[in-house]
């Protein structure tokens, strides 16, 4: 059967990279009015990273991609395709991959990016899983990397309180040892653009390209409908759960850590509640970094990694909901 000829794939390296700067929420009651205890109560973040002037979505991507090699004990020269998940790439083209492909010192191999905002990190792994089963590559550096500040407006207090800049990558590797049973368990990816003005950077593309008027309008900044998205984020991340679960023919008390999206720590906390599963077992570092899009799982992933959060066997689900819409889940065995 086709089936049995496919390769495993496992998760091989992981890194991250978080500029310096930080903008608190103390910082922000300085620019619109808010207040700090709002932001934690009706978010649980304190803090973000924000990119320095002369640092670009590419520069974050390398230093993580950098980290990640050599994490899977692997050279630049060894990785067969680069695929970079970002909605704040440097310029609309080239992409961003091609510049760390470049950079990086890779081979020339496939490299392009991949836009599905929150979800983008989980695409990336479904993409790339699928090339290293089917044989086509055996090392695929995966990325999410933004900036989402470049497109934060610091007049809206409803959106600026929300967003971080920050990178994190993972190497995907063809399994090696035939006797484990260890990596990509499951993936799902969906997608519903009627709910795409729900969270959109109206200006700067071809729809609206950049002018004076759309300047004035604000409209090169993120706009959200905060609310909507709030219920939505909930109700997908418990079906996200639910559904990996029961097509591995798998219980929620066999899930050793969720990674969830790092948007709001009210709604991660909910949908935990929702499916019954302990917050001990969630992984949240949004207190430090805000929502960094497509970097946020990345990035939680090699942070509970260094923390010791994961241990071999573990079962392990990655679960994502963002503009697009876009939604995605992935279930690895460590
Ligand atoms: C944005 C978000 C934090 C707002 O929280 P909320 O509890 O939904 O708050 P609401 O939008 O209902 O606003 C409630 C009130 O707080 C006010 N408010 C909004 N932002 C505020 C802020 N930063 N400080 C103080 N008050 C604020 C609103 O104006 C509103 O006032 P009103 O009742 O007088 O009209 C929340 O909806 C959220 O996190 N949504 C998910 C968004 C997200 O992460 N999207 C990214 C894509 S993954």
């Amino acid at each position: 059967m086709i089936l049995n000829r496919l390769r495993r794939v496992v998760i091989s390296g992981t890194g991250s990279h978080l500029p310096e700067k930080r903008i608190t929420n103390r910082d922000l009651e300085g620019m619109v009015d808010t207040a700090d205890e709002w932001i934690r109560q009706r978010t649980g973040i304190i803090e973000r990273r924000l990119a320095a002037p002369e640092q670009a979505t590419s520069d974050l991507a390398l230093e993580a991609a950098r980290r990640a090699v050599a994490d899977a004990d692997l050279a630049p020269a060894d990785i067969d395709q680069l695929i970079v998940a970002t909605v704040t790439p440097d310029h609309a083209f080239p992409s961003t991959a091609c510049l760390v492909q470049h950079r990086l010192g890779c081979r020339q191999v496939p490299a392009f990016d991949l836009s599905a905002a929150c979800s983008g990190f989980i695409y990336g792994l479904a993409v790339a899983r699928t090339a290293i089963a089917a044989g086509t590559a055996r090392h695929i550096l995966v990325i999410g990397a933004e900036t989402l500040t470049r497109f934060t407006d610091y007049g809206d207090r409803g959106t600026c309180i929300l967003f971080g800049d920050g990178a994190g990558a993972a190497v995907l590797s063809r399994a090696e040892e035939a006797d484990d049973d260890s990596g990509i368990i499951d993936t799902h990816l969906a997608a519903d653009g009627s709910g795409a003005e729900l969270m959109i950077l109206p200006g700067g593309g071809s729809r609206l390209p950049p002018s004076p008027e759309m300047l004035a309008k604000r409209q090169n900044y993120i706009k959200l409908e905060g609310r909507a998205v709030y219920k939505n984020a909930i109700s997908k991340i418990v079906m996200l759960v639910n559904e990996s679960l029961e097509r591995c023919r798998l219980n929620r008390e066999d899930i050793n850590l969720i990674i969830p999206h790092q948007m709001n720590a009210r709604i991660i906390e909910s949908a935990a509640k929702h499916l019954d599963i302990p917050l001990e077992k969630i992984f949240i570092n949004l207190d430090r970094y805000g929502n960094t899009s497509a970097a946020t799982i990345p990035i939680a992933l090699d942070e509970a990694r260094r923390e010791n959060r994961l241990h071999k066997g573990d079962l392990v689900v990655l679960v994502a909901f963002g503009g697009g819409m876009t939604w995605a889940s992935a279930l690895l065995r460590w």
